[in-house]
């Protein structure tokens, strides 16, 4: 299935934006939000998600889509690219808030911007899950195997150029919930 490892993927940020829910409402309990939460967080949301995700979307997926003769420059795969310029906006603001924050303290900058982060992510996700996805498994249907191997192709050259690999961001996520779920 050509949209399989994206899904993979979507289910490793579903992850990172649950992790972000609770530290919205950790900050709103007037609760310290530590280094170790917010870089990483800033590592996976800048790399991961722009660099890593977007770029199979946007150099494998979408091509695919409009060889099959789905625009670009209009309709669902217009609407994605956009998402994904506003995605990576926002995560510019959360690094620019964790610094702010991380100075002095003060987080409803950071706050305002998670929540804007998390509420345009999911609602993209969902889009895609539910509607790109779906048209795509059944229009790129006889093309799946090619589409696969230029995924994992990008993958790999994304994140070689970044110097991280999948296990670093899979094991980043696994640290981000536990430290998350230590704070009380
Ligand atoms: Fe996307
Ligand atoms: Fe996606």
């Amino acid at each position: 299935m050509s949209t399989q490892s994206l899904r993979k993927d979507h289910k490793l940020i579903e992850k990172v934006l649950q992790a972000l829910d609770t530290t919205i409402k950790l900050l709103k309990n007037g609760k310290q939000i530590p280094e170790q939460i917010l870089l990483p967080t800033l590592d996976f949301t800048q790399n991961f998600t722009d660099v890593c995700h977007h770029g199979k979307e946007e150099e494998a997926l979408f091509p695919a889509l409009e060889k099959s003769g789905m625009p670009t420059s209009m309709g669902p795969i217009h609407m994605m690219i956009i998402e994904h310029k506003r995605t990576k906006e926002i995560a510019t603001h959360i690094g620019l808030a964790s610094k702010k924050y991380l100075e002095n303290g003060d987080s409803a900058y950071l706050i305002e911007t998670l929540e804007f982060y998390v509420k345009h992510v999911t609602e993209h996700l969902w889009k895609e899950n539910n509607r790109l996805f779906m048209m795509a498994d059944t229009r790129l249907q006889s093309t799946a195997n090619e589409i696969d191997k230029s995924l994992d192709d990008i993958e790999e050259k994304k994140l070689q150029k970044l110097g991280k690999t999948r296990l670093h961001y899979e094991s980043l996520v696994d640290e981000l919930e536990k430290n998350v779920s230590k704070i009380n």
